[in-house]
């Protein structure tokens, strides 16, 4: 099975190609349709962009589509940036702008009161346009006074996952690999396609229009 990792964030194409290691399918990147349209994230949740982006992505690019849609949701500022979480400091904000602006948003919230999460909604769709597996994981935690570190992107160097004291910017990818919401949202797309050995697919549709599957 050949299943499209729907993003064009370089961050988050490396860490959901790796933790597609082991998962028994060959992965092809939006590096390989240049023509890939930027699909807009105008929705209100989560769930709605990855719908969004799995859908439109698998139908361009005539393949089985992983999309995911995530973000950082901070309890003080009532869930915000959430869906804006790359967007939060303006539309070509960079992780940094984004860094300063979370700090400033947080600066007279003490310790206690600065808990957050990661949020990760991951997408499977067909090329068909239909979205055959939704999934949603979590990383609890709070934001740090100051950022900490150099590994992964975003938000990294601001957020210390529950029962840690160093930042995921410091704990690197091996502790993202193992305990991230990306990570948690892909145990149970991997125990979807486990239970699910003929993953449906009408790219390869019979003459006679029946929804045929793909055997991995
Ligand atoms: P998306 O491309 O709309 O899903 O944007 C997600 C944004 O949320 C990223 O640009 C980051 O700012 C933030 N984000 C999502 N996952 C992570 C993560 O694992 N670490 C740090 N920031 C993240």
């Amino acid at each position: 099975m050949n299943l499209l990792i729907a993003t064009k964030n370089r961050g988050k194409q490396k860490e959901l190609g790796r933790l597609l290691e082991g998962f028994g399918v060959s992965v092809s990147s939006l590096a390989d349709f240049s023509d890939a349209p930027d699909v807009v994230e105008d929705q209100p949740t989560f769930a709605g962009n990855a719908r969004k982006k799995a859908r439109e992505l698998a139908a361009h690019c005539d393949l089985l589509s992983l999309a995911d849609d995530s973000g950082l949701e901070v309890d003080a500022l009532d869930g915000a940036p959430g869906v804006w979480s790359a967007r939060y400091a303006g539309p070509h904000a960079s992780d940094e702008d984004n860094n300063r602006k979370l700090l400033s948003a947080l600066q007279s919230i003490p310790a206690a009161e600065r808990s957050a999460r990661f949020v990760c909604v991951l997408a499977l769709a067909t090329s068909s346009g239909e979205v055959v597996f939704e999934t949603r994981g979590l990383l609890n935690g709070r934001i740090a006074e100051e950022p900490r570190g150099a590994e992964g992107f975003g938000y990294d160097p601001l957020f210390i996952p529950e029962g840690e004291r160093s930042t995921l910017a410091e704990l690197g990818a091996s502790f993202k690999n193992a305990h991230s919401h990306r990570a948690n949202a892909m145990r149970e797309l991997k125990r979807y396609f486990d239970e699910t050995p003929e993953v449906p697919d009408p790219q390869t549709k019979p003459d006679d229009g029946a929804l045929n599957v793909r055997r991995r």
